[in-house]
């Protein structure tokens, strides 16, 4: 588990000190924020938007860096919705209200009295008990009644949680189910210490009822077992298959997994974003993009496979690290697999954008323009053509959108150098 001294708060006591790899994860929680409010009020007729912001594992609010305070998540998310406030008024006419209502909760009644503290002494103090509601307890145990009170409160669920654990058995995932399956609109980040779960079962494979929803079940365990010794290997092996148990069994349509790696606990860390719409992938992608270099993962970025990847043997001293040369390598291995994917998904030569993204979202770390330069590619070699919306044929010049379909050309190039006869 991390390193608990550093997420601990006491009233009267001196703050945490903030570690590297927590300021990343703050800062990719305020800029995906960003970009999500920028994003859900872009309709101009909206005059409220609705919302629930759920921080399940809150901690004291505030850490030391030097002689600087920095803000942990509570005030991060605060923070975020006075922004958004701010910014998405700034060109219209008419006012956009952001009624959010937050929960905040934490395990330790310490750490929670000092976030009652801080917040008391911040601009925040009329809306504590109010629009901010604290609370102490398990968050598996206070989810049912914060999922009571959204529906209550909002037809669509418009949701967003933040789900900061110190290891990985305090969010089951019966929890992620609660919520994907009770929510029409949420959104979670999620953090889970896959390198615990591993040094767990180095240490003892006993007590594997517990791991079961993760998929470490007796076959994962003699996988792992004959592969560990290979690190890189076995640990790259191991967490694509957790990903993927968390992915499947969370009911998240989709999962931006990457890897950070703690410097303090020398433990690779997954950040997982979950979410039903692909295009929230492609934003949290965003962000992992801009912050480059600070998320990582194990082998290629084009596209990989969730659980046994056979391919990693080749690539997995390779950490993909969203840098500009990484970009590079993956728009050329896109070029050279994306094809086949294509042809394989085409129902009588015909294949939905939305369909395309939906079926490889979880399995690429490129955003849906990398994706989009390189259908224009094979479209523009006359390879592939694009059928707008409305059933018209696009210009091989005109930006892919997602609600375009593609389809092999009725004349197929005699020559294809993907598509066979
Ligand atoms: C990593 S720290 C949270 C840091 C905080 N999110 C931030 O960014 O400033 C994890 C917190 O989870 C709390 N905790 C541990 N087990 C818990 C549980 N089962 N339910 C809720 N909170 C728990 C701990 O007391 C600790 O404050």
């Amino acid at each position: 588990m991390a390193k608990k001294d550093n997420f601990r708060w006491k009233i009267g006591e001196p703050l945490p000190s903030i570690e590297a790899h927590t300021e990343r994860k703050l800062e990719v929680i305020e800029q995906y924020l960003d970009i999500y409010f920028d994003t859900v009020t872009a309709s101009r007729r909206m005059d409220n938007l609705r919302i629930t912001i759920v921080d399940g594992f809150c901690g004291g609010g505030l850490y030391q860096k030097g002689h600087e305070t920095r803000f942990g998540s509570p005030f991060v998310l605060l923070n975020a919705v006075e922004r958004a406030k701010v910014r998405v008024n700034e060109e219209r006419h008419k006012p956009l209200e952001i009624s959010a209502q937050f929960y905040f909760s934490d395990a330790n009644s310490i750490h929670m009295a000092a976030l009652r503290d801080e917040l008391q002494r911040s601009e925040y103090a009329s809306r504590l008990d109010n629009t901010i509601i604290l609370q102490t307890g398990k968050f598996d145990e206070l989810l049912p009644s914060i999922l009571t009170d959204i529906r209550k409160r909002q037809r669509q669920g418009r949701s967003f949680f933040v789900l900061d654990q110190w290891g990985y058995t305090d969010v089951p995932i019966q929890s992620l189910q609660k919520i994907f399956s009770n929510l029409q609109k949420p959104e979670a980040i999620l953090t889970f210490s896959i390198d615990a779960l591993l040094n767990y079962l180095r240490k003892d494979g006993t007590g594997l009822d517990g791991l079961k929803q993760f998929g470490v079940n007796p076959a994962f365990v003699s996988m792992w077992q004959e592969l560990k010794d290979d690190e890189n290997f076995g640990r790259a092996t191991a967490q694509r298959s957790i990903m993927e148990a968390i992915r499947h069994n969370s009911g998240a349509q989709f999962f931006t997994p990457f890897m950070m790696y703690s410097k303090t606990d020398k433990r690779w860390m997954l950040l997982a974003h979950l979410s039903k719409h692909q295009a929230a992938r492609d934003k949290m992608l965003s962000v992992h993009w801009d912050q480059q270099n600070h998320f990582q993962h194990i082998g290629k970025g084009s596209l990989f496979e969730m659980g046994f990847d056979h391919r990693l043997f080749e690539s997995k001293d390779s950490l993909f690290s969203f840098r500009q040369d990484d970009e590079r390598k993956l728009l050329k291995e896109l070029e050279d697999e994306l094809p086949a994917r294509v042809m394989d998904s085409m129902v009588d030569n015909v294949l939905a954008v939305d369909q395309l993204l939906s079926q490889i979202g979880n399995l690429t770390a490129a955003k849906n323009n990398m994706i989009f330069d390189v259908l224009q590619k094979l479209v523009g070699e006359g390879e592939l053509q694009i059928i707008k919306k409305d059933g018209g044929r696009k210009k091989a010049s005109t930006l892919i959108e997602v609600s375009d379909k593609l389809v092999r050309p009725e004349q197929p190039l005699l020559f294809s150098k993907y598509f066979p006869k």
